[in-house]
């Protein structure tokens, strides 16, 4: 449809109608398929160019002027508006794309350590605050220091309690990995002289089965007194004190006779069933007790394997597991999951 143009302004409503057509466009799209017909060559414009070749000189003068002039304002119009749609498009981009650096999500967490290792940490605290100080020694032990030198002999049944892992290092059975803390008592005493007041934490390994109760790779923690007349009722008043310091005023210790050839007497240490309370369940295996370590009062051969006259000092000595022991205090009944490295699990503590 043509306009009709006045004499002197030909274009003026087409262009008009154009501008405000191309104002309102919405997108990058609809702009290119208003330049096709705006100024493409199906358009007015396009058709009135070819036109003016038939007027005669003074006339097509003019009317090429005019219809330059329009071509032109709709030209600018159009580019005006794609500016517009650009700068939009941008500042909507950057506004989607946009990273707040100083955004906090409140689900976000650090990291920390592990349960066993903040157990190792309480543990070593309480032991501190009653005046002992902590030591340790090497995972990979030779047999004089995890057997021989705490009186189990070559050959002696008790060894048998232990589920060893030896290591092919050096002549047969004679390197293993360590199957409790003990050997770290040797060392101590080797390196020091009494009174003795240590603790010493660290890991163990035993060729064992994973359950609910035990690991073959798991954690003790080595207690070591020796002084001059220390008698079997500072081993239980110890034990005592440090039951209701762990384990707060609710859960109760008892000591069992037992057999360890590197002590004598030698006693099992339970404390109340924090599942059950007492009263016997699966995790107690229905006592209302769980066994947490064995102590006893250190054994004149192990005196004497370090040189230490066993008629000068005394002392008692105790190996609990640290497992079991963050275990009990957080309710955990299943040992595995200390080791299965679930976030989810690890995260609530
Ligand atoms: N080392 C013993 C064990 O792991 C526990 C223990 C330690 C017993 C110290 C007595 C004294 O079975």
């Amino acid at each position: 449809m043509s306009p009709s143009p006045s004499p002197s302004r030909p274009w003026a409503d087409l262009v008009a109608d154009a501008v405000a057509r191309v104002a309102a466009a919405r997108d990058a799209a609809e702009l290119r398929r208003l330049d096709v017909e705006l100024l493409g060559r199906q358009s007015a414009m396009v058709a009135a160019r070819a036109a003016l070749a038939s007027l005669p000189p003074e006339e097509r003068r003019v009317a090429g002027r005019a219809l330059n002039e329009a071509r032109a304002a709709v030209e600018e119009a159009l580019v005006a508006r794609r500016r517009a749609l650009e700068d939009e498009e941008r500042s909507a981009r950057l506004e989607a794309e946009r990273m707040d650096l100083t955004e906090v999500r409140p689900t976000r967490r650090r990291g920390h350590l592990h349960l066993v290792t903040q157990a190792r940490d309480r543990l070593e605290d309480v032991f501190v605050g009653m005046g002992y100080v902590v030591a340790d020694g090497p995972e990979a032990e030779t047999d004089w220091y995890n057997f021989e030198a705490l009186n189990f002999p070559a050959g002696h049944p008790a060894r048998n309690m232990y589920d060893t892992l030896y290591l092919e290092l050096g002549p047969p059975e004679s390197t293993l990995l360590r199957t409790h803390t003990s050997p770290v008592q040797v060392r101590v005493m080797e390196a020091t002289t009494p009174p003795i007041y240590a603790v010493m934490p660290g890991r163990c390994y035993r060729q064992d089965t994973a359950d609910a109760s035990h690991l073959p790779n798991f954690h003790q923690i080595e207690g070591l007194v020796v002084d001059r007349g220390i008698s079997f009722a500072d081993l239980a008043g110890t034990l005592d004190a440090f039951t209701q310091a762990y384990f707060g005023a609710g859960i109760r210790s008892r000591l069992r006779p037992s057999y360890f050839p590197f002590t004598e007497p030698s006693a099992e240490f339970d404390i109340t069933c924090v599942f059950c309370k007492g009263d016997g369940c699966r995790s107690c295996g229905r006592t209302g007790w769980l066994e947490l370590g064995g102590c006893g009062m250190v054994h004149p051969n192990v005196f004497r394997a370090v040189g230490y006259d066993p008629e000068e000092w005394t002392g008692f000595a105790f190996g609990f597991g640290i497992d079991r022991m963050t275990a009990q205090r957080h309710g955990i009944d299943d040992l595995r999951e200390l080791v299965t490295n679930d976030v989810r699990f690890l995260r609530q503590f």
